[in-house]
């Protein structure tokens, strides 16, 4: 039995998915997210059904798919306790087992590469992460590393497993594939017949420049990937609508309402207002007015006398259809319109409640109610 092993290429990052012959469920670890629907195409080829994505640590160097994979193929996450993944439904301790089918993994800790790192044992193989990488080692210098704790690890931990286990890294930078623990024990450049202290040193000369996507990376990979604005900080975006200027995040919105650069128009009906919340500094010019959700006679009056010509407006509604509806309009009449999103609420969660999924009040942005 061995594991499928995927390969991101933009990261040299290695995926690996373990399946139990029998049930025909399945783990992945370290999935990445740019390779989500080649994951998704493997698990389905394969007839796989995924239970766990599992980490061996928050990555540096690219982002997890295991929170949308998750979601995606109805399996669970679970990350080492010391890695500060909060999303991950299942934190790890040293020696954990997670069982898949009739299958079981079992947890190592193993730090020195951040604090929290695990590498994983299934039958004769180890999942290292960047632990142990073939004839060398992950760095030691940043995100909670330790080289002191690196050696330990590797041969305290690791090289204590039976000299025959495959090693599968993390990461190879060679085209190489995998290895055994007898081979990383007598060769590895790094570690191989070293003392701790040579080892120490080999280390803090290496030098290496800090990873190009760390900072957007690790704070993402705390999330299980599951972050917006992983790539781009949305909460600062405007992103262009066609037939109006932009859609922005309520955070941006607020900013601008503060800056004095923007009029924010809450285009609720005064039901809603009085009976969910209001933002006290927003002007109410509802697009429509219940009972009977009749369109506002007066809104385009109303909006021109609340917004002088040279300043932006932002339309603020329940989830962002009648904003935007508000926002088209208003580009008509001749403004700058932006479109909130989220709108005041979010989006309804799978229980259809509103309010835990984005929006004004989720964002801690200023409301009242009564
Ligand atoms: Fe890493």
């Amino acid at each position: 039995m061995k594991p499928i092993q995927l390969f991101d290429t933009a990261s040299s990052t290695y995926t690996y998915v373990l399946t139990d012959p029998q049930s025909h469920q399945a783990v992945i670890i370290d999935p990445v997210d740019t390779q989500l629907s080649r994951d998704l195409q493997v698990l389905r080829e394969q007839g796989l059904s995924l239970v766990w994505c599992l980490e061996t640590h928050a990555h540096a160097d690219h982002i997890t798919s295991a929170g949308k994979l998750a979601e995606l193929a109805g399996a669970q996450t679970a990350a080492p306790a010391g890695c500060g993944i909060a999303t991950a439904s299942h934190q790890l301790e040293h020696g954990a087992i997670l069982k898949f089918g009739s299958e079981q993994i079992q947890a190592l800790h193993t730090p020195g590469h951040t604090a929290g790192s695990m590498c994983f044992v299934w039958r004769d193989h180890v999942f290292t992460g960047d632990t142990l990488l073939i004839n060398g080692c992950g760095r030691t210098d940043f995100q909670s590393g330790s080289a002191p704790a690196m050696f330990h690890s590797l041969t305290e931990v690791l090289f204590k497993l039976p000299e025959n286990t495959t090693v599968w890294p993390g990461h190879d930078y060679q085209g190489k594939t995998s290895s055994t623990i007898g081979i990383e024990k007598a060769t590895n450049a790094r570690v191989a017949g070293k003392t701790e202290a040579e080892f120490v040193a080999i280390m803090a000369a290496l030098n290496l420049p800090p990873p190009k996507r760390m900072s957007e990376a690790v704070p993402a990979n705390l999330r299980s990937g599951l972050r917006h604005d992983a790539h781009v900080d949305v909460t600062k975006q405007v992103n262009p609508a066609a037939g109006y200027a932009g859609d922005v995040h309520p955070k941006l919105a607020w900013d601008w309402v503060q800056q004095g650069e923007a009029v924010l128009v809450d285009v609720r009906t005064d039901a809603e207002r009085a009976w969910v919340g209001f933002v006290p500094d927003a002007v109410a010019i509802a697009w429509k007015q219940w009972p009977g959700m009749v369109s506002n006679a007066n809104f385009d009056a109303e909006l021109l006398a609340a917004v002088p010509p040279e300043c932006k407006v932002v339309f603020l509604c329940r989830s962002g259809v009648r904003s935007v509806a508000a926002a088209l309009r208003a580009t008509e009449l001749g403004l700058q319109a932006y479109n909130i999103l989220e709108g005041f609420e979010g989006d309804p969660d799978n229980l259809a409640h509103r309010g835990q999924l984005g929006g004004w009040r989720f964002h801690g942005l200023p409301w009242r109610q009564g």
